[in-house]
This record gives structure tokens, sequence and C-alpha cells, in this order.
């Protein structure tokens, strides 16, 4: 529950904006009309990554390309390990190192791994997280 909290916070952060700024000198207003499209054009190039995890989502792609191996609810099996339950970071540590090949002992694991996009890891490891 409490890693539940802290992943979900986590991910709005990553869309927050700081509220700052209470000030209304009239200099001030005109800076921010020339300032605040360049600011926020430079922060949509920036902050691409920035991306609300979609659980629905991670649930669609883990029934098309993960239940094989890891089971419908991602319990695992003699052969395949449990990910039901990885906390977000776990989750997301273990598939980045199977994507920059950190993380050998599976090639056929790797080789799902590599498939993915940043946003689908996403995706999954809010799905995978809510299960127990
Ligand atoms: C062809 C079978 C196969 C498929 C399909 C597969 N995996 Fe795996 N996965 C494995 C194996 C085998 C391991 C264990 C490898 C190891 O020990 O590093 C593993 C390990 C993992 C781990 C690490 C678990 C841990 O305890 O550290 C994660 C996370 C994971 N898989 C997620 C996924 C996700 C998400 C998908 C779907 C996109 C997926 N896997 C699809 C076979 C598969």
């Amino acid at each position: 529950m409490a890693g539940e909290e802290r992943a979900r916070s986590g991910a709005l952060n990553l869309t927050g904006r700081d509220s700052a700024g209470t000030t209304n000198q009239p200099w001030e207003t005109a800076m921010n009309k020339l300032l605040l499209p360049a600011m926020l054009s430079a922060c949509t190039l920036l902050a691409a990554p920035a991306y609300a995890a979609d659980a629905a989502a991670g649930k669609a792609l883990a029934e098309e390309s993960c239940a094989d191996c890891h089971g419908d609810d991602g319990a695992g099996d003699a052969d395949y390990p449990g990910i039901a339950g990885m906390s977000v970071d776990k989750f997301t540590k273990a598939m980045q190192e199977y994507q920059n090949g950190t993380r050998t002992k599976s090639a056929k694991m790797t080789k799902e791994a590599k498939k993915l996009s940043a946003a689908q890891v996403a995706d999954l490891a809010a799905y995978y997280s809510k299960l127990k």
C-alpha cells in the first residue's frame, strides 16, 4: 500500500508544475508574456519522458505479451518468476536492465523487454505493482 502511494505520487510529480510567482509587477507580466510561451515549449521538448502511467493499458499489454510465461496474474510458476506485486521501482529497474543488457540471464526475457517503450514499461509497472 505505502509503496503504491509513493509510486503514484512519484508519477504525478513528473508532470507537476511549480506554482511560484505571486507578484504582479507590470514589467513581470510583460516578461511572462514573452517568456512563458518560450518556457512552455522548452518544457514540452525537455519533459518528453514525463508520462502518466496507464494501468489499464498495462493490463492489456500484459495479457498479450507477458501472460504466456508469467501467468495471467503475473503469479509465475516453476519456470518463470512471479512478477505480481513488484514495486514500480523494482519492476522498472529490472526491465531497464534487460533493455540495456546488464541483466542477461534470459535471452527470451531480454527480447521481450527490448520490444517495449519506456511508456509501455511504465504502464506494465503500474499494472503489475497493483497485483498481489
Ligand atoms: C518467453 C517467456 C517470457 C515472456 C513472454 C516474458 N518473460 Fe519476463 N521473464 C522470463 C524469464 C525466464 C525471466 C527470468 C529471467 C531472469 O532471471 O533474469 C523473466 C523475468 C522477468 C522479470 C524480472 C523478475 C524479477 O524477479 O526480477 C520481469 C520484471 C519480467 N520478466 C517482466 C516481463 C514482462 C512485463 C513481460 C511482458 C512484456 C515479460 N516479462 C514477458 C520470461 C518471459
